[in-house]
């Protein structure tokens, strides 16, 4: 860290454990099938929802950074970062433009997970989601192939994001997930820190995403 770099603040506590029990979560729903325990497995998802509701609210009201508004840029801003990516660029207060729609393109896979899984029935029709007495049995087996095919997508997806993470690490010698840990990153003193999220949108989004959760978990078991 050089005289004109220091610590600032990027992400807020919700962001930082919206992503860190998220990756539990996942990882549990994964293990969960692995072991039939499909009770603990929709638990497991309907918290995903939750936190996915919570996600969407905080991508509106949330910190500045967490904002969709903020790291969702253009394709004229993704090109001229992707042409510097291997330069000295200045390193992003937030998520960079490229990172930007990689956190939307995991945001949407986990989306589409969760609602495939709420319509999806198991071949002998016993394990179902929630919904899946809303549509037939074909559209609900359809449903659980694709939610199979999104996990699928999520895999690989979550492979890039580590690689890229390794890739900032030993190549640009950035901590991207120390600042995800305790959510400051050395920057330039002339960056923009993170402008914090009023309390009553903190408030209104912890409402909303155990909302979610508390109808999923007991519309599902
Ligand atoms: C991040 C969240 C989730 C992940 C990673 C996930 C992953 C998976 C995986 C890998 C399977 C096995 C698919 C197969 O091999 O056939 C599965 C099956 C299943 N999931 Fe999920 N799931 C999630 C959320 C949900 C939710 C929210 C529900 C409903 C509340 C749900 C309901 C089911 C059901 C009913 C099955 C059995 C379908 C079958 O065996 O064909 N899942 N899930
Ligand atoms: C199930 C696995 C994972 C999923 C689904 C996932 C998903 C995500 C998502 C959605 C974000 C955006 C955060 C936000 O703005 O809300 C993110 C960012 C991040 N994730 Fe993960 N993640 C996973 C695993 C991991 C692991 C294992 C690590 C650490 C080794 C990690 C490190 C990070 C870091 C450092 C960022 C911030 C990147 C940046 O600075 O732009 N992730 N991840």
């Amino acid at each position: 860290m050089n005289a004109s770099t220091t610590r600032l603040k990027i992400w807020d506590l919700p962001t930082r454990l919206f992503h860190w029990v998220l990756v539990v979560l996942v990882g549990l729903a994964w293990w969960s099938v692995s072991v039939h325990n499909l009770t603990l497995h929709r638990i497991c998802g309907s918290l995903v929802a939750g936190l996915l509701a919570f996600r969407l609210w905080w991508g509106l009201f949330g910190g500045s950074t967490a904002r969709f508004a903020a790291f969702l840029k253009g394709p004229g801003a993704v090109l001229s970062y992707a042409r510097g990516l291997f330069g000295h660029a200045e390193p992003a207060a937030g998520h960079n433009p490229m990172g930007g729609w990689s956190v939307a393109a995991l945001l949407s896979l986990l989306i589409a997970i969760v609602g495939f899984g709420l319509f999806a029935v198991d071949v002998d029709g016993l394990e179902s989601g929630p919904f899946s007495n809303l549509v037939s049995f074909e559209v609900g087996r359809t449903a659980s192939h694709l939610h199979d095919l999104m996990f699928d997508g999520l895999k690989l997806l979550v492979l890039v994001h580590l690689a890229a993470i390794l890739f900032y690490a030993v190549v640009k010698r950035e901590g991207l997930v120390r600042a995800m840990v305790d959510g400051k990153k050395p920057l330039p003193e002339t960056a923009t820190p993170l402008a914090p999220a009023r309390i009553w949108a903190l408030i209104v989004g912890l409402v909303i995403g155990a909302g979610v959760a508390a109808v999923l978990i007991r519309l599902s078991n």
